[in-house]
């Protein structure tokens, strides 16, 4: 299990896509899915309702703020590593858009940033679009949330995916394959 600092975070990845808790419970759990025991435990326990419960249900994550000490430079770092359209304008936030329609709404706080995650469900050849712009800006990068494996990727799930820490300090993500889908 990780360190209590990643049990609470937030996930745009694990959150956001409903079609990441379709694989239904893992028999043999992978590191990474272990990662986020917790939250493939809600997950799968969500997804089963929906599926078994026969009720139509249609709840996404639609938005989520993330803290910042420059929300201009912060969201435009997340826009033009991942990719995205650049940054929009809505009350006090500048808000990046995800494929999916979740956004990131970047605001300016005083005072101490507390670390957050937000992971992002990508294709192959997006990966390495983005893993190629986080190397030519010469970013750090991890194959494991503990930034332990420097300079590495991992390959869990049969997938790939990678960890960079974005202007503030969060722990960004990208994975080609959900928690658990390669078990
Ligand atoms: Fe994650």
């Amino acid at each position: 299990m990780h360190p209590p600092r990643y049990r609470a975070k937030s996930t745009i990845a694990h959150y956001a896509v409903p079609r990441n808790m379709e694989s239904g419970h893992p028999s043999g759990l992978t590191s990474s899915a272990l990662e986020v025991l917790g939250w493939r435990q809600h997950c799968d326990s969500t997804a089963t309702a929906l599926r078994w419960g026969g009720t139509a249900m249609s709840i996404q994550l639609n938005h989520t703020i993330v803290h910042s000490r420059d929300k201009a430079a912060s969201a435009k770092f997340t826009a033009e590593v991942l990719g995205l359209p650049a940054p929009f304008p809505f009350g006090p936030f500048l808000c990046v858009r995800t494929d999916n329609d979740v956004t990131l709404d970047f605001i300016d706080v005083d005072g101490e940033i507390t670390e957050q995650h937000y992971a992002f469900l990508v294709s192959e050849d997006e990966f390495d679009e983005i893993f190629g712009r986080i190397k030519d800006r010469g970013l750090s990068y991890w194959a494991d949330p503990h930034h332990r494996q420097t300079g590495e990727i991992n390959t869990n799930d049969g997938g790939r995916g990678v960890y960079f820490d974005d202007p503030d300090g969060h722990a960004l993500e990208i994975l080609t394959r959900p928690y658990g889908s390669g078990s």
